[in-house]
Protein backbone atom coordinates (compact mmCIF):
# COMPACT_ATOMS: atom_id res chain seq x y z
CA UNK A 1 0.00 0.00 0.00
CA UNK A 2 1.33 3.62 -0.60
CA UNK A 3 2.58 5.40 2.49
CA UNK A 4 2.04 8.98 1.30
CA UNK A 5 -1.40 10.39 2.03
CA UNK A 6 -2.87 13.77 0.36
CA UNK A 7 -5.90 13.13 0.08
CA UNK A 8 -7.13 13.18 3.05
CA UNK A 9 -5.92 14.62 6.80
CA UNK A 10 -3.35 12.16 8.45
CA UNK A 11 -3.21 10.71 12.01
CA UNK A 12 -1.82 7.74 13.44
CA UNK A 13 0.98 6.15 11.74
CA UNK A 14 0.98 8.69 8.53
CA UNK A 15 1.31 11.63 11.36
CA UNK A 16 4.86 13.02 11.43
CA UNK A 17 6.74 14.40 14.05
CA UNK A 18 4.73 17.65 15.71
CA UNK A 19 5.89 16.57 19.05
CA UNK A 20 6.44 19.98 20.10
CA UNK A 21 2.61 21.28 19.15
CA UNK A 22 1.11 17.88 20.59
CA UNK A 23 2.49 19.14 23.99
CA UNK A 24 1.64 22.86 23.52
CA UNK A 25 -1.89 22.21 22.91
CA UNK A 26 -1.89 19.37 25.94
CA UNK A 27 -0.41 22.22 28.04
CA UNK A 28 -2.85 24.75 26.92
CA UNK A 29 -5.81 22.85 27.73
CA UNK A 30 -5.03 21.16 30.86
CA UNK A 31 -4.74 24.90 32.20
CA UNK A 32 -7.70 25.22 30.75
CA UNK A 33 -7.07 27.72 27.77
CA UNK A 34 -8.80 27.72 24.68
CA UNK A 35 -6.56 27.85 21.56
CA UNK A 36 -6.34 29.22 18.23
CA UNK A 37 -3.89 27.17 15.63
CA UNK A 38 -3.44 28.69 12.46
CA UNK A 39 -1.43 28.13 9.45
CA UNK A 40 -1.17 28.58 5.73
CA UNK A 41 -3.56 26.25 3.89
CA UNK A 42 -2.23 22.29 4.14
CA UNK A 43 0.29 23.20 6.65
CA UNK A 44 -1.73 20.11 9.01
CA UNK A 45 -3.82 21.97 11.17
CA UNK A 46 -7.01 19.27 10.70
CA UNK A 47 -4.81 16.55 11.00
CA UNK A 48 -2.91 17.97 13.71
CA UNK A 49 -6.37 17.97 15.70
CA UNK A 50 -7.33 14.66 14.65
CA UNK A 51 -3.87 12.98 16.18
CA UNK A 52 -4.41 15.51 19.50
CA UNK A 53 -7.85 13.90 19.68
CA UNK A 54 -6.57 10.62 18.61
CA UNK A 55 -3.67 9.89 20.11
CA UNK A 56 -2.11 12.76 22.61
CA UNK A 57 -4.99 13.66 24.40
CA UNK A 58 -6.19 11.77 28.33
CA UNK A 59 -9.45 9.83 27.25
CA UNK A 60 -9.77 9.09 30.72
CA UNK A 61 -10.27 12.79 31.83
CA UNK A 62 -11.55 13.99 28.26
CA UNK A 63 -14.62 13.66 26.13
CA UNK A 64 -13.59 15.73 22.81
CA UNK A 65 -15.74 16.87 19.42
CA UNK A 66 -14.28 17.95 16.32
CA UNK A 67 -16.61 19.83 14.11
CA UNK A 68 -15.47 21.02 10.50
CA UNK A 69 -17.42 24.17 9.65
CA UNK A 70 -16.31 24.44 6.32
CA UNK A 71 -19.37 23.90 4.37
CA UNK A 72 -21.60 24.92 6.86
CA UNK A 73 -23.78 27.92 5.68
CA UNK A 74 -26.31 28.60 8.51
CA UNK A 75 -26.99 28.18 12.43
CA UNK A 76 -29.25 25.40 11.99
CA UNK A 77 -26.87 23.72 9.67
CA UNK A 78 -24.25 24.26 12.37
CA UNK A 79 -26.62 23.01 15.05
CA UNK A 80 -27.40 20.39 13.17
CA UNK A 81 -23.90 19.38 12.55
CA UNK A 82 -23.10 20.05 16.07
CA UNK A 83 -25.80 17.63 17.52
CA UNK A 84 -24.92 14.92 14.88
CA UNK A 85 -21.20 15.28 15.54
CA UNK A 86 -21.76 14.16 19.10
CA UNK A 87 -24.40 11.28 18.37
CA UNK A 88 -21.47 9.93 16.41
CA UNK A 89 -18.98 10.37 19.26
CA UNK A 90 -20.78 8.69 22.26
CA UNK A 91 -19.23 5.60 23.03
CA UNK A 92 -22.37 3.08 23.25
CA UNK A 93 -23.56 0.84 20.39
CA UNK A 94 -26.32 2.25 18.90
CA UNK A 95 -29.36 1.06 20.74
CA UNK A 96 -27.80 2.69 24.05
CA UNK A 97 -26.50 5.41 22.25
CA UNK A 98 -30.33 6.18 21.06
CA UNK A 99 -31.63 5.84 24.29
CA UNK A 100 -28.47 8.06 25.55
CA UNK A 101 -29.18 10.97 23.54
CA UNK A 102 -32.63 11.10 24.76
CA UNK A 103 -31.81 11.73 28.18
CA UNK A 104 -29.32 14.48 27.28
CA UNK A 105 -31.17 16.37 24.61
CA UNK A 106 -35.11 17.62 24.32
CA UNK A 107 -35.16 19.62 21.47
CA UNK A 108 -34.07 17.22 18.99
CA UNK A 109 -34.91 12.87 17.98
CA UNK A 110 -32.54 10.73 16.20
CA UNK A 111 -32.85 8.65 13.77
CA UNK A 112 -30.07 6.13 13.12
CA UNK A 113 -29.13 5.18 9.49
CA UNK A 114 -26.71 3.00 7.41
CA UNK A 115 -24.87 4.29 5.06
CA UNK A 116 -23.93 2.74 1.65
CA UNK A 117 -20.50 2.00 3.12
CA UNK A 118 -21.70 0.29 6.48
CA UNK A 119 -21.09 3.15 8.43
CA UNK A 120 -24.05 4.17 10.88
CA UNK A 121 -25.20 8.23 11.14
CA UNK A 122 -27.19 10.09 13.28
CA UNK A 123 -29.62 12.10 11.41
CA UNK A 124 -30.55 15.14 14.04
CA UNK A 125 -34.43 16.34 13.22
CA UNK A 126 -35.04 19.91 15.44
CA UNK A 127 -38.25 20.23 17.10
CA UNK A 128 -37.45 24.16 17.38
CA UNK A 129 -35.55 26.84 15.96
CA UNK A 130 -35.12 28.92 18.25
CA UNK A 131 -31.19 28.98 18.25
CA UNK A 132 -31.35 30.17 21.89
CA UNK A 133 -33.32 27.28 22.75
CA UNK A 134 -31.10 24.85 21.11
CA UNK A 135 -27.62 26.23 22.00
CA UNK A 136 -28.86 26.26 25.57
CA UNK A 137 -29.79 22.36 24.37
CA UNK A 138 -26.55 21.49 23.73
CA UNK A 139 -24.88 22.62 26.10
CA UNK A 140 -27.32 20.85 28.94
CA UNK A 141 -26.59 17.89 27.64
CA UNK A 142 -22.84 18.32 26.94
CA UNK A 143 -23.15 19.60 30.97
CA UNK A 144 -25.00 16.46 31.87
CA UNK A 145 -22.50 14.41 29.44
CA UNK A 146 -19.34 15.79 31.53
CA UNK A 147 -20.58 15.02 35.00
CA UNK A 148 -22.09 11.31 34.22
CA UNK A 149 -18.80 10.50 32.47
CA UNK A 150 -16.37 12.57 35.00
CA UNK A 151 -14.43 14.05 32.24
CA UNK A 152 -14.11 17.61 30.77
CA UNK A 153 -15.44 18.53 27.32
CA UNK A 154 -12.90 19.38 24.44
CA UNK A 155 -14.66 21.14 21.26
CA UNK A 156 -12.57 21.50 18.16
CA UNK A 157 -14.12 23.67 15.88
CA UNK A 158 -12.07 23.61 12.30
CA UNK A 159 -12.23 26.63 9.67
CA UNK A 160 -13.80 28.33 12.78
CA UNK A 161 -13.80 31.52 10.37
CA UNK A 162 -16.40 30.48 8.98
CA UNK A 163 -18.73 31.59 12.15
CA UNK A 164 -18.16 35.13 10.56
CA UNK A 165 -19.95 34.42 6.66
CA UNK A 166 -22.99 33.21 9.19
CA UNK A 167 -23.92 36.66 10.37
CA UNK A 168 -27.85 37.06 9.77
CA UNK A 169 -29.27 35.78 13.46
CA UNK A 170 -26.58 36.92 15.69
CA UNK A 171 -26.01 33.37 16.34
CA UNK A 172 -22.04 34.14 16.66
CA UNK A 173 -23.39 36.31 19.77
CA UNK A 174 -25.81 33.11 21.00
CA UNK A 175 -22.34 30.76 20.96
CA UNK A 176 -20.19 33.15 22.78
CA UNK A 177 -22.92 33.71 25.48
CA UNK A 178 -22.78 29.52 25.61
CA UNK A 179 -19.19 29.58 25.57
CA UNK A 180 -19.26 31.75 28.76
CA UNK A 181 -21.70 30.34 30.44
CA UNK A 182 -20.43 26.97 30.81
CA UNK A 183 -16.86 28.09 31.48
CA UNK A 184 -15.17 24.22 32.14
CA UNK A 185 -15.59 23.40 28.31
CA UNK A 186 -12.27 23.73 26.19
CA UNK A 187 -12.26 25.23 22.77
CA UNK A 188 -9.55 24.43 19.86
CA UNK A 189 -10.19 26.70 16.86
CA UNK A 190 -8.30 26.86 13.30
CA UNK A 191 -7.78 29.35 10.57
CA UNK A 192 -5.90 31.08 8.88
CA UNK A 193 -3.45 33.69 9.99
CA UNK A 194 -5.55 36.55 8.31
CA UNK A 195 -8.38 35.52 9.95
CA UNK A 196 -6.71 35.83 13.48
CA UNK A 197 -5.82 39.42 12.06
CA UNK A 198 -9.38 39.61 10.84
CA UNK A 199 -12.75 40.70 13.04
CA UNK A 200 -13.65 37.92 14.45
CA UNK A 201 -10.61 37.42 17.21
CA UNK A 202 -8.68 41.01 16.80
CA UNK A 203 -11.76 43.61 17.25
CA UNK A 204 -12.85 44.47 20.36
CA UNK A 205 -16.55 44.04 19.54
CA UNK A 206 -16.57 40.72 17.91
CA UNK A 207 -17.81 37.78 20.60
CA UNK A 208 -14.99 35.84 19.84
CA UNK A 209 -12.03 38.76 21.22
CA UNK A 210 -9.70 37.38 23.25
CA UNK A 211 -11.39 34.30 23.66
CA UNK A 212 -7.93 32.20 23.01
CA UNK A 213 -4.35 31.45 22.77
CA UNK A 214 -2.38 30.94 19.79
CA UNK A 215 -0.29 28.32 18.27
CA UNK A 216 0.97 28.99 14.52
CA UNK A 217 1.90 25.67 13.13
CA UNK A 218 4.99 26.12 10.85
CA UNK A 219 6.15 23.71 7.96
CA UNK A 220 7.57 20.76 9.46
CA UNK A 221 11.49 21.42 9.67
CA UNK A 222 13.25 19.73 6.59
CA UNK A 223 14.99 17.09 8.64
CA UNK A 224 12.62 16.39 10.31
CA UNK A 225 10.50 15.38 7.08
CA UNK A 226 12.88 13.44 5.19
CA UNK A 227 13.50 11.39 8.40
CA UNK A 228 9.83 10.63 7.86
CA UNK A 229 9.98 10.09 3.73
CA UNK A 230 13.22 8.35 3.94
CA UNK A 231 11.98 5.76 6.01
CA UNK A 232 8.72 5.44 3.84
CA UNK A 233 10.92 5.36 0.42
CA UNK A 234 13.67 3.04 2.16
CA UNK A 235 16.31 5.11 1.19
CA UNK A 236 15.35 5.24 -2.51
CA UNK A 237 15.18 9.23 -2.38
CA UNK A 238 18.70 10.93 -1.93
CA UNK A 239 18.06 13.96 0.84
CA UNK A 240 19.54 16.62 -2.38
CA UNK A 241 16.27 15.12 -4.53
CA UNK A 242 13.91 15.39 -1.33
CA UNK A 243 15.06 19.15 -0.70
CA UNK A 244 14.39 19.90 -4.17
CA UNK A 245 10.96 18.95 -3.42
CA UNK A 246 10.51 20.74 0.06
CA UNK A 247 12.08 24.06 -1.30
CA UNK A 248 9.64 23.97 -4.28
CA UNK A 249 6.89 23.63 -2.10
CA UNK A 250 8.32 25.41 0.42
CA UNK A 251 6.96 22.85 2.98
CA UNK A 252 3.77 22.56 1.72
CA UNK A 253 2.58 19.27 3.66
CA UNK A 254 0.23 18.02 1.01
CA UNK A 255 2.23 19.06 -1.94
CA UNK A 256 4.98 17.35 -0.78
CA UNK A 257 2.93 14.25 0.19
CA UNK A 258 0.58 14.34 -3.38
CA UNK A 259 4.59 14.07 -5.05
CA UNK A 260 5.87 11.44 -2.80
CA UNK A 261 2.96 9.35 -3.15
CA UNK A 262 3.58 9.30 -6.87
CA UNK A 263 6.83 8.98 -6.31
CA UNK A 264 6.11 5.53 -4.53
CA UNK A 265 4.47 4.76 -7.25
CA UNK A 266 6.95 4.74 -9.73
CA UNK A 267 9.65 2.88 -7.63
CA UNK A 268 6.95 0.19 -7.81
CA UNK A 269 6.49 0.28 -11.46
CA UNK A 270 10.41 0.33 -11.37
CA UNK A 271 11.05 -2.66 -9.39
CA UNK A 272 12.45 -0.38 -6.33
CA UNK A 273 15.32 1.15 -8.52
CA UNK A 274 16.94 4.81 -6.63
CA UNK A 275 14.94 8.07 -8.00
CA UNK A 276 16.46 10.24 -10.16
CA UNK A 277 16.59 13.83 -10.45
CA UNK A 278 14.78 13.11 -13.65
CA UNK A 279 12.27 11.38 -12.49
CA UNK A 280 11.16 13.66 -10.00
CA UNK A 281 11.24 16.26 -12.61
CA UNK A 282 8.79 14.62 -14.55
CA UNK A 283 6.53 13.58 -11.80
CA UNK A 284 6.19 17.37 -10.64
CA UNK A 285 5.49 18.82 -14.03
CA UNK A 286 2.82 15.98 -14.84
CA UNK A 287 0.86 16.74 -11.32
CA UNK A 288 1.03 20.24 -12.84
CA UNK A 289 0.23 19.32 -16.03
CA UNK A 290 -2.94 16.96 -14.30
CA UNK A 291 -4.29 19.93 -12.66
CA UNK A 292 -4.22 22.20 -16.22
CA UNK A 293 -7.75 22.32 -16.57
CA UNK A 294 -8.93 22.50 -13.43
CA UNK A 295 -6.24 25.42 -12.98
CA UNK A 296 -7.52 26.95 -15.91
CA UNK A 297 -10.97 26.85 -15.06
CA UNK A 298 -10.28 28.72 -12.33
CA UNK A 299 -8.55 31.97 -14.03
CA UNK A 300 -11.38 31.53 -16.49
CA UNK A 301 -13.90 32.59 -13.24
CA UNK A 302 -11.99 35.54 -12.52
CA UNK A 303 -12.56 38.85 -14.01
CA UNK A 304 -9.92 40.61 -16.61
CA UNK A 305 -8.43 42.52 -14.14
CA UNK A 306 -8.21 40.22 -11.39
CA UNK A 307 -6.38 37.75 -13.84
CA UNK A 308 -4.13 40.45 -14.36
CA UNK A 309 -3.58 40.81 -10.75
CA UNK A 310 -2.82 37.17 -10.67
CA UNK A 311 0.07 37.94 -13.08
CA UNK A 312 1.33 40.62 -11.69
CA UNK A 313 1.48 38.63 -8.39
CA UNK A 314 3.57 35.93 -9.72
CA UNK A 315 5.96 37.79 -11.96
CA UNK A 316 6.87 39.91 -8.96
CA UNK A 317 6.91 37.35 -6.91
CA UNK A 318 4.50 38.81 -4.51
CA UNK A 319 6.21 42.15 -4.12
CA UNK A 320 6.21 45.57 -5.37
CA UNK A 321 3.49 45.24 -7.92
CA UNK A 322 2.97 48.77 -8.29
CA UNK A 323 6.07 49.64 -10.02
CA UNK A 324 6.20 51.69 -12.87
CA UNK A 325 7.97 48.91 -15.15
CA UNK A 326 5.22 46.60 -13.76
CA UNK A 327 1.72 48.63 -14.57
CA UNK A 328 3.51 49.00 -17.85
CA UNK A 329 4.38 45.75 -18.72
CA UNK A 330 0.46 44.88 -17.55
CA UNK A 331 -0.67 47.63 -19.17
CA UNK A 332 -2.74 48.32 -15.82
CA UNK A 333 -3.66 51.34 -13.81
CA UNK A 334 -2.32 51.44 -10.20
CA UNK A 335 -6.07 52.06 -8.77
CA UNK A 336 -7.19 49.16 -10.93
CA UNK A 337 -4.86 46.70 -10.15
CA UNK A 338 -4.95 47.60 -5.87
CA UNK A 339 -8.86 46.68 -6.39
CA UNK A 340 -8.55 43.87 -8.01
CA UNK A 341 -5.65 42.23 -5.67
CA UNK A 342 -8.46 43.13 -2.93
CA UNK A 343 -10.67 41.01 -4.21
CA UNK A 344 -8.24 38.10 -4.67
CA UNK A 345 -7.15 38.63 -1.14
CA UNK A 346 -10.83 39.13 0.03
CA UNK A 347 -11.85 35.59 -1.67
CA UNK A 348 -8.64 33.87 -0.35
CA UNK A 349 -7.32 33.24 -3.89
CA UNK A 350 -4.11 35.04 -2.83
CA UNK A 351 -2.92 35.56 0.83
CA UNK A 352 0.03 37.92 2.38
CA UNK A 353 2.67 37.38 4.69
CA UNK A 354 5.18 40.54 5.77
CA UNK A 355 4.28 42.24 2.68
CA UNK A 356 4.81 39.33 0.19
CA UNK A 357 1.62 38.55 -1.87
CA UNK A 358 1.03 35.08 -2.68
CA UNK A 359 -1.00 32.76 -4.11
CA UNK A 360 -2.90 30.34 -1.62
CA UNK A 361 -2.66 27.28 -2.99
CA UNK A 362 0.65 26.26 -3.19
CA UNK A 363 -0.06 23.88 -6.72
CA UNK A 364 -1.77 26.12 -7.88
CA UNK A 365 1.34 29.07 -7.39
CA UNK A 366 3.92 26.62 -9.57
CA UNK A 367 1.78 26.14 -12.19
CA UNK A 368 0.81 29.93 -12.65
CA UNK A 369 4.52 30.41 -12.62
CA UNK A 370 4.96 27.83 -15.13
CA UNK A 371 2.43 29.39 -17.32
CA UNK A 372 3.24 33.16 -16.39
CA UNK A 373 6.69 32.96 -16.35
N1 LIG B 1 1.81 15.74 10.53
C1 LIG B 1 1.69 15.37 9.25
N2 LIG B 1 2.47 14.40 8.75
C2 LIG B 1 2.41 14.05 7.46
N3 LIG B 1 1.58 14.62 6.57
C3 LIG B 1 0.78 15.59 7.00
C4 LIG B 1 0.78 16.01 8.36
N4 LIG B 1 -0.13 17.00 8.50
C5 LIG B 1 -0.67 17.18 7.29
N5 LIG B 1 -0.13 16.35 6.37
C6 LIG B 1 -0.42 16.31 4.93
O1 LIG B 1 -0.97 17.55 4.54
C7 LIG B 1 -2.29 17.39 4.00
C8 LIG B 1 -3.15 18.52 4.50
O2 LIG B 1 -3.35 18.37 5.89
P1 LIG B 1 -4.53 19.04 6.65
O3 LIG B 1 -5.81 18.85 5.92
O4 LIG B 1 -4.44 18.58 8.05
O5 LIG B 1 -4.07 20.57 6.55
P2 LIG B 1 -4.87 21.86 6.93
O6 LIG B 1 -3.86 22.86 7.41
O7 LIG B 1 -5.98 21.51 7.84
O8 LIG B 1 -5.44 22.30 5.50
P3 LIG B 1 -6.52 23.47 5.23
O9 LIG B 1 -5.74 24.75 5.28
O10 LIG B 1 -7.06 23.19 3.86
O11 LIG B 1 -7.57 23.37 6.30
C9 LIG B 1 -2.75 16.01 4.45
O12 LIG B 1 -3.57 15.43 3.49
C10 LIG B 1 -1.45 15.26 4.54
O13 LIG B 1 -1.10 14.81 3.26
MG1 LIG C 1 -8.04 21.86 7.65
Amino acid sequence: MNPFIYQSCCSGDSFCYRTEELKQINKMITQRENIFIYSKRKFGKTSLIKEFFHKSIDKNRYFTFYFDLFGVTNFVDFIKNVYKHIALNLPEDYHLRLKHLKELFIRVNFTAVIKDNGDLEFNPILNSYNLDELFADIYRGLEKLSLQSGKKIVIAFDEFQQISCLKEVKGDILLRKYIDKYPDIRYIFTGLKRHLLSDIFSKKNSPFYNISGKLELKPIPKDKLFIYVDKRFKHKLSFELFERIYDNTEGELKLIQEVCYHLYYITCLKNNDILNSEVVDYVCSSLLESKSEYFKLLINQLTMPQKIALKAVVISNGTELYTKDNLFKLQVTKSSLNTAIRHLYKDEIIDKETNKYYISNKCFELWCKKEFI
